[in-house]
This record gives C-alpha cells, structure tokens and sequence, in this order.
C-alpha cells in the first residue's frame, strides 16, 4: 500500500506532467506558426512523452492501491519569442522538472518506501536526458546566431524526430 504523502506528490506531479504536454504542444504549433515545422514537430513529439509520463506515475499509483487523481492543468503562455528562446524555456522547463523529481526522490526515501524510490530512478534517469537534449539544441541555436539558413538546417534535422516505439 502505497502512503498518503507519497501518493499526494505523485498525483501532483501527473497534473505537473500535463503541463509540461500541453507547454510544449503550445510551443509546437508556435513553431509552426513561425514556418519552424521541423522544431515543431520535435516539440510534439515531446509533448506525447509527456503524456506518457503523466501515464506512468498514474500506471504506478493504481499498481500501488493508490487513488489516482488528474488535477486541473493550467494554461500554457502564448508567445514564446525567438526559436532559441523557445528552446531556452524548454531547457528552464525541464531544470523546474527536474527539481520536482527529486523531491519526489526525497520523500521517497524519507518516507522508506523502496518501490517508489526504484520507479522513480526511471523519472531521475529520464530527466538527465531531457535537459541534455533541450541544452543541445539551445547550444546549436546560439551557435547558429542570425544566419538563416543554419537555422533551417537545424529545423530539418530536429524534425527527423521520430515517437518512440513502444
Ligand atoms: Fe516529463
Ligand atoms: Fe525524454
């Protein structure tokens, strides 16, 4: 049986995860908007992992005899600024993530519960990929500066982006 605490954080950190979906299908059909189809498309492809995760922790609390909870998401910004700007949020994003995560870990493990420390290793894991890819790209497109058709070539590569096989 999972504890009270732990199962609160969780069914905050769903709702957190929704956000973080709806932030980035936001920034997706903003990139779009700005003719970045490619940057738009690797941002969709976030957003259903984010989902995914949203799916997971809910997956969990109910294989722990939790009492699963979808709180109410708030709406994301509507402009984002430049492409690197938009990426520069993501990065930041993903940093604010991060943190929560670990409170999480935290409580976990003050609170002796093991299963929950062993499942959110995947969520520590994945956040170290997160933040390094958002950094990546905040590091091409600063490198890239005003020339236009790097950017471009930048937009094409990201938009290779492919949803994982599950
Ligand atoms: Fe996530
Ligand atoms: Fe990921």
């Amino acid at each position: 049986m999972i504890g009270q605490k732990i199962q609160d954080s969780l069914n905050a950190h769903v709702t957190a995860e929704l956000y973080s979906a709806n932030l980035y299908l936001a920034m997706s059909a903003y990139c779009e908007s700005k003719a970045f189809k490619g940057f738009g498309r690797w941002l969709r492809v976030q957003y259903f992992e984010e989902v995914e995760h949203a799916h997971k922790m809910l997956d969990y609390l109910v294989a722990r005899g939790g009492v699963p909870a979808v709180g109410a998401v708030p709406a994301p910004p509507r402009d984002f600024g430049t492409v690197l700007q938009v990426f520069e949020k993501v990065l930041d994003h993903e940093r604010h993530v991060t943190q929560s995560i670990e409170e999480l870990f935290r409580a976990a493990v003050s609170e002796r519960d093991s299963a929950a420390q062993v499942f959110l290793q995947w969520f520590v894991a994945e956040q170290v990929e997160e933040e390094a890819n958002a950094q990546e790209i905040v590091d091409k497109l600063k490198m890239v500066g005003d020339r236009s058709s790097a950017a471009l070539y930048l937009d094409k590569e990201y938009g290779k982006r492919q949803r994982a096989s599950k």
